[in-house]
């Protein structure tokens, strides 16, 4: 962006000595030759920010309708078809008065102070993997749905300028000024205090989770396999509360006939893996459903761990490299396939 137009600043490469004599003929008050003036474009496509009266949005008219289709095709990959939050990618709706939990669940609706940094957040970074693809009108429309999936707003909601800025979002009470008295302090710039003088002072009220060191309190479980255990079953909840149905479609698996191998790699399928192969979610084959994976298990072990392991984009949708668990060794992987396809043929 910064283009040297002028002859005299490649001169500095001679030399100190040139340098200083060119630090003489720039004391005068002419331009320096650097740069360019940014257009009104280039302006307009960096600032983007929206402030909490709703100041720097721009025209357009958001429908639930057009959000709906737009969040189903962009959105519900990662953030579930209602906002619940597909594996671990990020809740969008729900949460509300678990604030004060042991793991709150903090989404839009539960938690964000403004509506306006919706549409800001939106617009500046979703979809993930495509940030700034959304025209502004597309963000309106996904914005209104966001806020309808949090019941913010009825059905009919329309979302402009104007009504974006009115919107009361439930926890915004919640947040306020930092009442503590060192985030007070007037800055000083004379006659300060002797810095050794000083002293900084602090507790630990509040800070330590004293759940994690007491043997059986209501806190993490004792182990990493009750834990993942635990998680899971609140998380079947979570899921089954916000949607209001029973999520998961069980598969049969015949559980006599498995290899050692594949009896080994239940837990980490049921933990990593389950999430898209236990529904067939985003195109992936269905543990149970010998259709799905005949073709598949042709291609022979080698392959298909290769492709869990590292990775696979095919016919039907993308495998993440390790199901988006790469804290997974790769052995722990090799018998989650295998339990895959032993319950699958
Ligand atoms: C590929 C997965 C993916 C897709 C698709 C995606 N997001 Fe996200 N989204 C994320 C991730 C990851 C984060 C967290 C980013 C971070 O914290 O840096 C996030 C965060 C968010 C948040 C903030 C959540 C919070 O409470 O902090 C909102 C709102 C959001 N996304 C909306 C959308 C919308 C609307 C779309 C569709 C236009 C979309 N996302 C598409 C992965 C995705
Ligand atoms: C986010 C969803 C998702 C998760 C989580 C996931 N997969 Fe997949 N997986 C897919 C999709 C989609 C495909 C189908 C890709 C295609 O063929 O187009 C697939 C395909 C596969 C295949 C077949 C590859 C082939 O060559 O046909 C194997 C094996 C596999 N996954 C193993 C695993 C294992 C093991 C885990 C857990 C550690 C896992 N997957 C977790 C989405 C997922």
């Amino acid at each position: 962006m910064f283009k040297l137009r002028d002859t005299r600043t490649s001169l500095i490469a001679l030399g100190v000595g040139v340098s200083v004599a060119i630090m003489g003929a720039f004391s005068h008050a002419e331009p320096l030759g650097l740069g360019e003036t940014a257009t009104e474009e280039q302006i307009a496509g960096w600032d983007i920010d929206i402030r909490p009266d709703g100041k720097g949005l721009p025209e357009g008219r958001g429908t639930i309708e057009a959000g709906e289709a737009l969040y189903e095709e962009r959105c519900a990959t990662c953030h579930g078809l209602f906002g619940e939050g597909e594996g671990r990618w990020p809740v969008l709706a729900g949460g509300q008065g678990t604030l004060k939990d042991e793991r709150p669940t903090k989404t839009v609706g539960s938690y964000w102070p403004y509506a306006s940094t919706l549409y800001d957040y939106i617009r500046r970074a979703m979809p993930f993997t495509a940030p700034r693809s959304l025209s502004d009108q597309q963000v309106y429309d996904v914005t209104a749905y966001v806020l309808y999936l949090n019941e913010i707003v009825e059905e009919d909601f329309v979302l402009t300028k104007e009504s974006l800025a009115g919107i009361e979002m439930p926890n915004k009470d919640n947040f306020f000024v930092d009442p503590r008295p060192d985030v007070k302090n007037t800055r000083c710039m004379d006659k300060c205090a002797d810095p050794k003088k000083l002293m900084i002072a602090g507790t630990l009220k509040g800070i330590t989770p004293v759940g994690h060191f007491v043997e059986g309190a209501d806190a993490p479980a004792a182990s990493h396999d009750a834990q993942m255990e635990k998680e899971r079953e609140e998380e079947k909840l979570r899921k089954a509360h916000i949607t209001g149905e029973a999520l998961s479609t069980q598969h049969k698996v015949k559980a006599a006939s498995l290899s050692e191998l594949a009896l080994a790699g239940k837990a980490t399928y049921e933990g990593a893996c389950k999430v898209c192969h236990g529904s067939g979610l985003t195109g992936s084959p269905k543990v149970g459903d010998s259709d799905a994976w005949s073709a598949r298990i042709k291609k022979g072990m080698p392959q298909l761990l290769d492709h869990a392991i590292h990775g696979f984009s095919g016919d039907t949708g993308v495998m993440p490299p390790k199901g988006g668990r790469v804290d997974l060794s790769d052995k722990q992987v090799e018998q989650a396939v295998a339990y895959m396809v032993e319950s699958s043929q």
